[in-house]
């Protein structure tokens, strides 16, 4: 075929246009990669990264009364552009008056609804790589003080997560040991030795210095009381704190100046300290001089689990044991509810897991939820409470309730009428030679047995006192359980949620 002249002009202008066309997009789309990467200059610094220096952190102050302004003053007196950030629950009435320049901030930590959640955040505020906590009333004598505390930490990082450096007051800064257990529910402090420097907690007032990204990756890091909150977290991680020679003034001492306000500042930090304990799920404090704090189930209170499925308590799921209230509770009512029964004459030994747990280590496993009592069918009328229990329940001059089950042909003693915690107690008879009864429970270790285990009856140290078991009852068990029970502790049903699979 022939192609004429103008259809020679026109493909050519149309070729030409093509790549006209193709020239334009790939300069727009080169246009558009670099908006992409640098979408404003601000933003050219990753996130995150922080800028040499410290950041003052005031956390702890009363709105009543505090003395946050002139602590701010002194600090940026001595070093003008110093960074400090006031963290606040809710914005501080009356208002407190800060030197407005943009180095200093106030930070609402109770989010807003009409407001971004970073606003609130903390973090969002602190840009330099290290933070120094600092109590209200601290009175900086110099510019040096946080830059020694800075040296003497980036000199010791290898060995310590944090510094602090005393605030002088009457009670001078101790150094403690402190074990928390999460599993047990427990914080346990020690006193260390006078002379040690390296420890895992405070006791006192002190500036407590750490990297920045080494707090804002504790869980709650600016939880109050912010000391007492610190060193859990931090114990948890293995952190520990090195004491400086570097100490600080207090701005008059004591700080509040009426014993009103004083009072209104100790029961304010009683209520943080109780609802910290809550939130980390710590319901036993031992203090350093021995005494026993106890945040956890009473009497007065529910009991702290809820109802039981698949023989599988809650905490377990929670990687947890039995509250140590709980456990306190269960071996009151069944140290009690055993003195009612010897006393009365009828014929008990521990059943179940609560034998298990005395075979194992004399006490409740750690894990269990209530306590199982044997008994005598026979012997159910010479115990009055048991009786009078058959025509309802009734409460006893303790204060514990004794019940007829609704689940069966059993007798359940709770702890309170408030707090469910319980001891059962299974009647059994004899025939032929074999303990049984007329109600059976879907466990596998809640079968029939000869009588001859219980013929005598021994003794067995049990929960602090001596209750009766079975004879042989290492042998019991194994029946009742099967084989290696007592040297293999499990959970009462792998199949939901094994020691294992717990880890
Ligand atoms: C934050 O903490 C976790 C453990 O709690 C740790 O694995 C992680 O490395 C920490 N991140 C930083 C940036 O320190």
């Amino acid at each position: 075929m022939r192609i004429t002249f103008c259809q020679g002009v026109l493909a050519v202008a149309i070729a030409i246009n093509l790549l006209i066309l193709f020239y334009i997009s790939r300069l727009q789309q080169r246009v558009l990669h670099r908006h992409r990467d640098h979408p404003h200059p601000s933003a050219h610094q990753p996130r995150g990264l922080l800028r040499s220096g410290v950041t003052v952190l005031i956390r702890e102050f009363e709105d009543f009364e505090n003395y946050v302004p002139d602590v701010v003053r002194l600090f940026v007196k001595h070093k003008p552009e110093l960074p400090v950030v006031v963290a606040a629950d809710r914005l501080p009435y009356p208002p407190m008056v800060l030197p407005s320049t943009p180095n200093i901030q106030v930070v609402v930590l109770k989010p807003s609804p009409d407001q971004p959640a970073h606003i609130s955040r903390p973090e969002t505020y602190v840009k330099t790589e290290y933070v120094a906590l600092v109590p209200d009333g601290v009175r900086v004598d110099s510019a040096s003080q946080l830059e020694r505390m800075l040296e003497e930490f980036k000199a010791s990082q290898a060995q310590v997560q944090m510094v602090a450096a005393p605030v002088q007051s009457l009670a001078p800064l101790q150094c403690l040991n402190l074990k928390v257990n999460l599993k047990e529910w427990t914080a346990d402090y020690t006193a260390a030795p006078p002379s040690s420097k390296v420890c895992a907690a405070l006791k006192g007032e002190a500036v407590v210095l750490l990297r920045t990204r080494d707090l804002f990756n504790l869980s709650m890091p600016l939880a109050k009381p912010l000391l007492t909150s610190l060193f859990i977290q931090a114990s948890l991680r293995g952190w520990v704190v090195r004491l400086l020679d570097v100490s600080f003034s207090a701005l008059h001492q004591p700080l509040l100046t009426s014993s009103h306000n004083q009072w209104k500042a100790d029961n304010l930090a009683k209520a943080n300290r109780l609802q910290l304990f809550r939130d980390f799920g710590i319901k036993r404090v031992v203090l350093e001089d021995g005494k026993e704090q106890w945040f956890g189930c009473s009497k007065e209170t529910p009991r702290c689990f809820g109802t039981i499925r698949d023989d599988t308590p809650e905490y377990l799921y929670q990687n947890r044991w039995t509250p140590p209230c709980c456990l306190r509770a269960l071996r009151e009512t069944a140290k009690y509810v055993i003195g009612i029964l010897e006393a009365s004459g009828v014929r008990y030994w521990l059943e179940g897991g609560t034998l298990l747990g005395a075979a194992r280590h004399q006490d409740i496993i750690p894990w269990d939820y209530d306590v199982d009592l044997g008994v005598y069918l026979e012997d159910i009328p010479n115990c009055e409470l048991l009786r009078s229990a058959d025509s309802g329940s009734i409460v006893d001059e303790k204060g514990f309730v004794w019940e007829k089950a609704i689940e069966g042909d059993f007798y359940r003693v709770q702890y309170s009428e408030r707090n469910h915690l319980h001891v059962d107690l299974w009647p059994f008879y004899p025939k032929n030679g074999v303990m049984t009864k007329d109600t059976w429970m879907d466990h596998r270790q809640d079968i029939e047995f000869p009588e001859h285990f219980l013929k005598p009856l021994v003794p067995i140290p049990f929960a602090g006192f001596l209750a009766m078991a079975p004879n042989d009852y290492w042998s019991f068990l194994e029946l009742k359980f099967g084989e290696g029970v007592v040297e293999n502790p499990e959970y009462p049903n792998p199949a939901v949620k094994s020691m294992e699979k717990g880890k």
